[in-house]
């Protein structure tokens, strides 16, 4: 198959740090469609050599299993071109157009790797240069705005020139292979789906931390705050994936449509669950990383006063028949413990006490996104030599099955920005994510931005390198819970 990827922001961040490396790792692995091209777009003047140079000179900057041999490079290489483009400048897009129309290649995808501010911009210059015709898709990065008006103007702005069908909305996390494996786990086995319900699980626990601070991303994400940054995107994808109905087939449609109906049924915020189920918090010098780090407000390119939330908690409900009544939890934040991302699903207790109370909790399936990746399943049993007598909750110990991923599958698996890459080039949506979808998402999250934005609840200080500030353990304890790691 014939393609062009058009990398709009071709010298920015995200490309040098993701999509080239990903796009070499297809590459590497076969999986490229071969004779296609890549035309980095950008301002700086730059040329087609040049710009290989560069790439060349940053992949010394990328893991050595994932460097290219000099050889591995020349081959890449040739698929790399480069267009000095201002995006902001309508004529610029016809020399796209002509270097695009040059070669008639069936698909060409453009992925918008740049500010949000410039998508209305870039979107119409690819619309007057003739651009968005049927062999057209459109990658969108986050953030698709910054509150749900913002989006919908996007929104508008879009689709009025491309298909919702040549519409591709990536959120990075449901390329992982961690996150796909979830519905693998509960679609392809019959053993989740009877228990996958209020009757049997107490609470969902979704847990997205981050050791790293804003690292050189200040300024942007000074603006954005971990609620727009992890929440609205990454947290509620993995919400809907741990919560939708099975769909009726695997087509992107029917499983965004499942997305979409969990998306609905969480239940609004009101100015009283605002003070008693979300949590924000900042963090304050501590250490982190093994080292000493300095706290947000000293960070480059944050405002020294700044209000801007680096840490959320929340409980979300889900107002359908499955979940009624089911507290999902939500928390990320930036320099905490340590690096883990986990989904935890707390199951009742056994309804008879057999072995007497306290059996010490329900079973639980930890379900390991990152570092680690893999599945652990935790049972009460009878301990070999456990001094209490038989039938008594003396008498039990929790194990756990641990089903490693990293070990299992190692190298066989694919990069979540290798992975949406050729699928947009392929032209799969099921991981990416529909316009409506999007909106709920904003919906839901728009009472707690506008509450925070105008600083009407408290932020809360933690210090770098902890799990977050005291009110969220005191939060989720109001729901007669913890978090896992207090367990
Ligand atoms: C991005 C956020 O979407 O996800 C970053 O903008 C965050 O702030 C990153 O660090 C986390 O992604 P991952 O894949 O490292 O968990």
């Amino acid at each position: 198959m014939s393609f062009d990827l058009v990398l709009f922001g071709g010298t920015g961040d995200l490309a040098w740090r993701k999509l080239i490396p990903a796009l070499f790792q297809a590459h590497r692995h076969g999986s490229l469609p071969t004779g296609g091209r890549i035309i980095a777009v950008a301002r700086e003047g730059l040329t087609t050599p040049e710009y290989r140079e560069l790439i060349r000179s940053r992949f010394q900057d990328v893991a050595l299993a994932k460097r290219p041999a000099p050889q591995e490079f020349e081959n890449f290489a040739r698929a790399l071109h480069y267009l000095q483009l201002d995006l902001t400048q309508p004529e610029g897009y016809a020399d796209l157009a002509s270097l695009i129309r040059e070669r008639g290649a069936q698909t060409v995808v453009m992925y918008m790797a740049i500010s949000p501010a410039l998508f209305e911009a870039a979107v119409r210059g690819l619309v007057a240069a003739g651009l968005n015709g049927k062999g057209s898709r459109l990658v969108l990065e986050k953030p698709l705005g910054r509150d749900l008006a913002s989006n919908q103007h996007i929104d508008r702005v879009v689709r009025s020139a491309f298909d919702e069908s040549q519409v591709f909305r990536i959120d990075h996390y449901l390329g992982k292979p961690s996150v796909q494996n979830l519905s693998a786990m509960r679609f392809a086995n019959a053993l989740f789906e009877p228990i996958w319900r209020r009757e049997h699980i107490s609470d969902i626990q979704i847990c997205l931390a981050e050791e790293l601070g804003v690292e050189q991303r200040g300024a942007f994400y000074d603006t954005t705050g971990a609620l727009r940054d992890m929440v609205q995107n990454h947290a509620l994808q993995l919400l809907c994936a741990i919560a939708m109905e099975p769909p009726v087939n695997a087509d992107a449609n029917s499983i965004r449509d499942e997305k979409l109906k969990v998306l609905r049924c969480l239940k609004p915020w009101t100015p009283e669950s605002l003070t008693q189920w979300a949590v924000r918090g900042q963090y304050t010098h501590g250490v982190a990383c093994d080292r000493p780090v300095q706290g947000y407000l000293e960070e480059e390119g944050v405002n020294p006063n700044s209000r801007t939330e680096t840490y959320v908690a929340m409980r979300a409900e889900i107002a359908n028949w499955r979940w009624a009544g089911v507290p999902f939890y939500i928390r990320t934040g930036k320099r905490l413990a340590r690096r883990d991302a986990r989904i935890v699903v707390n199951f009742r207790e056994a309804p008879h006490a057999l072995f007497g109370h306290p059996t010490s909790g329900g079973n639980r399936l930890v379900i390991h996104l990152q570092p680690k990746d893999g599945l652990e399943l935790h049972l009460l049993v009878q301990g070999q030599g456990q001094r209490g007598a038989a039938y008594s909750a003396s008498a039990l110990t929790h194990v756990h099955l641990d089903l490693d991923f990293d070990k299992r599958f190692g190298s066989e698996r694919v990069g979540a920005y290798e992975r949406l890459l050729l699928d947009a080039i392929e032209g799969r949506l099921n991981l990416f994510v529909r316009s409506d979808e999007q909106e709920a998402a904003w919906r839901w999250v728009e009472p707690v931005l506008s509450a925070w934005d105008q600083d009407e609840l408290p932020l809360h200080a933690y210090a770098a390198g902890t799990w977050g500030p005291s009110a969220a353990s005191i939060m989720i304890a109001k729901g007669q819970s913890r978090w896992s790691e207090e367990c």
